[in-house]
Parts: structure tokens; sequence; C-alpha cells
């Protein structure tokens, strides 16, 4: 089969610079602390721009680094156009964007649309000012129920667990209405029919690109447009959400991926269209598979994410499938196909594919097990993974990488609950234990404090294992999992060519594609010994074994 896009490489010009990158995702308060505060902050990122040239990355995108109090890790924002002081300052941010466009990196900002923080100045003045004010319209504000309205305008949950409203207390001391907050309640929905709304984040984009930002993902992307209409639905009526096929189709959920969000997608556009080149988007759109083209489309945000391989078991079927499929659609609107095993979300995959089989493939049964290490088969994993990213890094469209995953890291399980930050944790006891062990501090060095973290104590725990995971261990030492991506980054820099790949053979053992240019890439997901095309082996994601290819291995072909 042949799945093709019409784009050819002489369309990968500047402005399409995003169609086939290699984008690293950076978690600010966890990849290097300048200043030993124990949080990661921007001068740290400054500093590493070198190890990230290294890399042969095209792009950075940053998580939220602006001002918060950190009740979700930043994705509850207090100030859209500024930097958490924890953080740095605008300047030092300035400072970042022209170190990584000197190292030819594109600089990608993450915004965060569907909720402000609750310390947000427009937050602020929505408690202070009375029901019905303009103030308390830029949010969702509702009357409770019942006779005293004591009980929420709905029994919705929220996506952390817990009521998805929370009552204020009115400026004179009374109890007063509630407010719509689909994550945590530091969380408040904004209300996008407003449009002092959409013009602030008209102004918010506008800000970052002319300060050099190239583009911008964005944060749930679907969930900005909401049918409020009286009655709310019980959550029991409430179509039932999903993602991939699982998902809705027609748009009726009143506030995931209803379909008017898309006019909100296509004024930004008109704003990413005024740069030159055109600022780039992707949306975090947690979707069925068949929706996903709307929010990638040339007059929306250009891109999309697609979860299914992160979400998929290291299995030849299931990745074929997913690879066919979004192929095709990506040929269909137009967009280029996104790529991502990690992210600051899951659970790296270095170590979801080390869990035993059977054991929960997202691995949330092994975090509530306590999440030890002894459970995981690290080797296994660790190998399955830089077959993965390998044989991702040979796909037509970008891949996406979370820090940490060029070192073959793994996830940490067993973070004590007094050390734990992620709402999840906290809003659902006993049944989430949250995102923050992949959020744990990178390791730099073997030795030294917060393994060259920075000079104070990591904000998250780092375990003793993450010595042998640092960068300086790996450094310039053959086969280590950083020179693996390394040598294949700068690669496939050199081998991209058009959005294209034909299967050469793909079965329940083995997938082997080749791409326009002769560039071939073979996966062996089973259990014996594989023979190899003819030609040169560039790569392999570990050794060979007398000329062919052993389980739970890729390598590239010329
Ligand atoms: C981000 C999460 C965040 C949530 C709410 C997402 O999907 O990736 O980290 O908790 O949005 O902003």
């Amino acid at each position: 089969m042949n799945s093709s896009n019409d784009v050819s490489l002489d369309d990968c010009n500047e402005a399409n610079w995003w169609r086939q990158a290699a984008v690293y995702q950076i978690y600010p308060r966890s990849f290097a602390d300048a200043n030993g505060d124990g949080l990661g902050d921007i001068k740290g990122i400054t500093s590493r721009v070198p190890y990230l040239k290294s890399l042969s990355i095209d792009a950075v995108w940053l998580s939220p680094f602006y001002p918060s109090s950190l009740a979700d890790g930043g994705y509850d924002v207090d100030d859209y156009r500024n930097v958490d002081p924890k953080l740095g300052t605008l300047a030092d941010f300035d400072e970042m964007a022209t170190a990584l466009h000197a190292a030819g990196i594109k600089l990608v900002v993450d915004i965060v649309p569907n909720h402000s923080s609750d310390r947000h100045e427009w937050f602020k003045e929505a408690l202070a000012s009375p029901k019905g004010s303009a103030a308390r319209e830029r949010y969702i504000f509702r009357d409770g129920l019942g006779e005293n309205g004591d009980l929420p305008p709905s029994d919705w949950d929220s996506k952390f667990g817990g009521p998805a409203w929370e009552r204020i207390t009115e400026p004179d001391g009374t109890p007063g209405q509630w407010y719509l907050h689909i994550f945590a309640k530091e969380q408040p929905d904004f209300n996008w029919d407003n449009p002092e709304v959409r013009d602030d984040f008209l102004k918010t984009l506008r800000f970052w690109s002319d300060r050099g930002v190239d583009g911008f993902r964005i944060d749930v992307a679907h969930a900005l447009m909401k049918d409020l209409s009286e009655p709310l639905p019980s959550k029991t009526e409430l179509p039932v959400e999903g993602t991939g096929v699982d998902g809705l189709v027609d748009g009726s959920h009143p506030f995931w991926d209803r379909d008017e969000v898309h006019e909100i997608y296509a004024d930004w556009r008109k704003v990413f269209n005024e740069y030159t080149p055109p600022r780039a988007a992707v949306a975090e759109a947690w979707v069925h598979a068949d929706r996903r083209a709307r929010y990638a489309s040339p007059q929306g945000l250009g891109q999309a994410f697609n979860f299914d391989l992160l979400q998929a078991d290291f299995d030849a079927a299931q990745f074929r499938t997913i690879i066919t499929k979004n192929l095709a659609e990506a040929a269909a609107s137009g967009a280029s196909s996104t790529w991502v095993f990690s992210n600051h979300d899951v659970i790296r995959h270095a170590t979801r594919y080390g869990l035993p089989a059977g054991g929960g493939r997202h691995g949330q049964e092994w975090l509530l097990d306590g999440g030890s290490p002894a459970a995981v088969d690290a080797e296994l994993g660790l190998r399955r993974a830089r077959a993965a990213s390998l044989l991702m890094f040979a796909l037509p469209g970008s891949a996406y990488l979370y820090q940490g995953e060029e070192l073959g890291l793994q996830e940490v399980g067993d973070i004590v609950d007094s050390e734990r930050q992620d709402p999840a944790f906290f809003r659902n006891p006993g049944i989430e234990v949250g995102r923050d062990g992949c959020r744990v501090p990178l390791p730099w060095t073997a030795e030294g404090s917060a393994f060259g973290f920075g000079a104070g104590r990591a904000h998250l725990p780092q375990p003793e294992w993450f010595a042998g995971y640092a960068v300086d261990a790996q450094n310039n030492v053959p086969g280590s999992t950083l020179e693996l991506y390394r040598e294949a980054l700068l690669y496939r820099r050199h081998l991209l060519t058009e959005e294209q790949l034909t299967w050469v053979r793909a079965d329940d053992a083995v997938l082997h594609f080749v791409r326009p240019n002769g560039w071939q890439s073979v996966t062996n997901f089973g259990s014996g010994l594989v023979e190899l095309p003819v030609g040169i082996v560039l790569i392999s994601s570990g050794p060979l074994d007398g000329g062919k290819l052993p389980a739970n291995t890729t390598a590239w072909i010329v």
C-alpha cells in the first residue's frame, strides 16, 4: 500500500518547516535549573542550547512557563503574556529565543485557552464583581440548584476527579454562584462566546509571535466551545467521551469537540498568516480520528496530535494500522502526520513497554500498585522504546519527543505521596496516581547535586538509579540511547524525502517500509532473527546478530 501526500520536498520551504520536524518537548520546570532553587528555569534552557543542537532537532516546544501557582504544573496560567518570575523574565525569554534561533532551532510555545488560573486578573475581577457583571461573563458562572443554590448547576465531574463546579463566596461574604472548571478548581473555564476572551487570545498570539515564537501547541484544543443550554444534562445523559475509534463523531457533547470551535481557529489562522513565515500550530485534541482533520486543516491550526501510537502496545499489527490510517488522514486534510510516544501526561514509553503483559498497557495499574521499578523489565522496555523511536523517526510527518526519552529514562513510579504535585493525584485519591513520574527533573550528570539539574534539591525527588541515565554517562558512549538519538536524528535530517511510504513487509513479526528515496526502516516485533534487505545498514536501535535483526530492534537501510 502506498500512503501518499501530495506535498513534495520542494514545497518544504521555510513556511513548511513543521511538516516533518523533529520537535523536542521541554517541561521547563524540570529541564535545567540555573539559579539553584530546585525549579528549572529559562536561563537553564538557554544554557543547554548546545545540548539541544547536538540532538539535531528542528524545534523545541516549551510547556507553559507563564506565571502560575502550579496547581496543574503551569497549565493554570495567571498571565498569558509574561514569564513566571520563578523561571525568569521576558528578557531571559528573548535571550533564549535568540540562542535557539542562532542554533537553527525553532521555538514553539504552549497556549492554554480553555481555562486560566484562579489567580488571573480577570478571574479575581469576576469574584469581586456582582452576579451578571461583564467580569463574570468572561467565565462560566451559574446559579446553584436547590432552594439556597447550594447544589452545583449539574453533577458533572472534572477531568481530574471531583465536581466540575466550584462555589464562590460573593463579595458581600455570602455563599454565591458556581463556576465551571473541567480540570482542577484552580482552572476556571473561559466563556468563549465572549468577544473579549477571543480578542485577548489574539493579542496573546501576536505578543509571542512578535517575540519570534515560531509556533504554538494548543492545549485541549477541543474543549473551548460549550453548549450550556438549560437544563444541563445529568452526567448519566452525557454522551460517552472517548478518543480514537471510541470517540464521538457528531460533535454532540456539550463541551468536547463541538463544531463551533473551528470558528476560533479560523480566526487564529488569520493571525498566524500575518507573519512570514506563517506561525505553525498543533492541536492537542483527544477526538475521534475522523474528526482530527478539522483541527489539522490549513484553514485551522494546521496540524493535530494523534496519540494513537502512544496508546498502542508494542505490536506490529497495531502500529501498521495506525500508521496507514494516519498517513491517509493527513493526506486528506493537507496536514502532515504527527507521531509521539511520550509526553508530560503519560508514563514514559521505555517503562510502558517493560510492564508485564496484561498489567494495564498504559501503566495505571502498575502505578496504583506502588510503581515499583522491580515490577518493570526496564531492559526490555528500553530495547522496545529505542526500536519504536527509530521507527518513528523514519515515518513521514513530524516526530515529537519528550525530554529525557533521548536518555532512555524510565518513569519514576514510586514517588512518595507527600512529594506528589499532580492535581489528578489529589482530586482522585486511590484512583489516579498522576503524572509526576515523567516530570522528574532530568539527570545531566551521574554525580553532583540533583544530578546536575541544579544546585538545589530538585522539586520532585530524583531516584538513585537516575545516575545510570545521566547525560554525562551516555555522552560519546557508542550504543548509548543518547548517541542513538543523536545519530538517528542527524541521519533523518539528511534523509528526509517526500511524505510517503510504501510497505515492503507488514505482518505480525515485521514492519518494513521504504520512503521514496530508498530509505528503508525494518522493525522486528517478533521473537526470531529477521533477514535484512540488501544495502547499507546505516543505524540500528540495538546490535545486529550475525548480520540479522534481533527481536525488538529497528534498523535503517539505504
Ligand atoms: C495538558 C495537561 C493539563 C491539561 C489541562 C492537557 O491536556 O497536556 O498537562 O493538565 O491539558 O490544561
